[in-house]
């Protein structure tokens, strides 16, 4: 990676994305979404459920064309396919885990490296007779970032008998293998429990500390403000506020979204209103308070 030398103190800006905007026939699953990301930079995007969350990390990262927008990063338009995106300098995590379960740990990793060196990915697996200098390259560091994620006595296991916890650290280690300057996480901590999210959390700002700047799309509010300079807030495809965890944890907007306060006219906005009816009726009769209904469910699956 080369290093730039600023003699100013402006901001780079590492990721632009402008007037996104992903429509699928009649649904606008995000509309006009103007994004970016300065270097050495950890933003979060939140949102509630299909608020088109994941839909803008596929417009990011060439595996959706957006309908309308544009996305550079450092300054360069990037062309709308996955691998030109990654050798870019883009790298990415799922929402649900995609790893090679049938390969090892080490293995993982070096798949993810791949775009960074020239030789044959069958060659650097099997370690073939003409095993080369560059593919000895590799391996060492494969096995530096999965020290770096502590999977390194793990390296030999097969991704599938990894703990989930694990699994979702490899994935992040398989993204560091083709040296990003830009890592995007889809919701990392999903299904973590406590300990192995506060775990991820110093990952990340780790990683952040290596130089990559990070957008992460996370559930977990709590998760999300401790680790973001800034958030910004995606409510039905659209951006709704964007700035400091102070300023959108306060915006009555977001608590709205999280808390099923329904906008004026909203679409199940009656159905909310008989239930908190239901919900007082019931509390007034047994003098018991109601379950925590706020609480939505998961609709994805892993
Ligand atoms: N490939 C697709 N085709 C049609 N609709 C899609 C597609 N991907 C996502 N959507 C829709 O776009 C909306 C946003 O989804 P998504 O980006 O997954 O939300 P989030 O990640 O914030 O939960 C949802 O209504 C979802 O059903
Ligand atoms: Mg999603």
């Amino acid at each position: 990676m080369t290093t730039m030398t600023t003699t100013t103190n402006t901001t780079t800006t590492v990721l632009d994305a402008s007037g996104v905007t992903m429509r699928f026939g009649g649904l606008t699953a995000v509309r006009n979404v103007d994004l970016t990301v300065n270097a050495g930079e950890i933003v979060g995007l939140i949102g509630p459920n299909g608020a088109g969350k994941t839909t803008f990390f596929n417009c990011l990262t060439g595996l959706y064309v957006p309908t309308e927008g544009k996305v550079s990063y450092k300054g360069t338009v990037l062309p709308p396919k996955p691998h030109l995106v990654t050798k870019a300098g883009i790298a990415r995590t799922f929402q649900n885990i995609r790893l090679f379960a049938n390969m090892t740990v080490l293995e993982n990793v070096l798949v993810g490296r791949h775009t960074r060196t020239k030789e044959g990915l069958w060659s650097a697996l099997l370690r073939l007779p003409g095993f080369t200098k560059a593919e000895q390259a590799s391996h060492e560091r494969a096995m530096e970032l999965l020290e770096f994620i502590g999977l390194q006595d793990k390296a030999d296991h097969l991704a599938r008998n990894l703990p989930y916890g694990d699994q979702r650290k490899l994935e992040i280690a398989r993204a560091l293998a083709s040296d990003p300057g830009l890592l995007l996480l889809d919701e990392p901590t999903a299904g973590m429990n406590p300990q192995e999210t506060r775990v991820t959390e110093e990952l990340i700002f780790a990683i952040r500390d290596q130089g990559i700047a990070v957008l992460v799309i996370e559930h977990d509010m709590r998760f999300i403000f401790n680790l973001s300079d800034r958030v910004a807030c995606l409510v039905q495809g659209e951006k709704l506020v964007e700035g400091t965890a102070e300023v959108v944890q306060s915006d009555e907007r977001v608590i709205a979204a999280y808390l099923g306060t329904p906008f004026e006219g909203a679409p199940g906005a009656e159905e909310v209103a008989e239930v908190e009816a239901a919900e007082a009726e019931a509390v007034a009769s047994t003098g018991t308070s109601p379950k925590d209904t706020t609480t939505t469910e998961e609709e994805d699956t892993r």
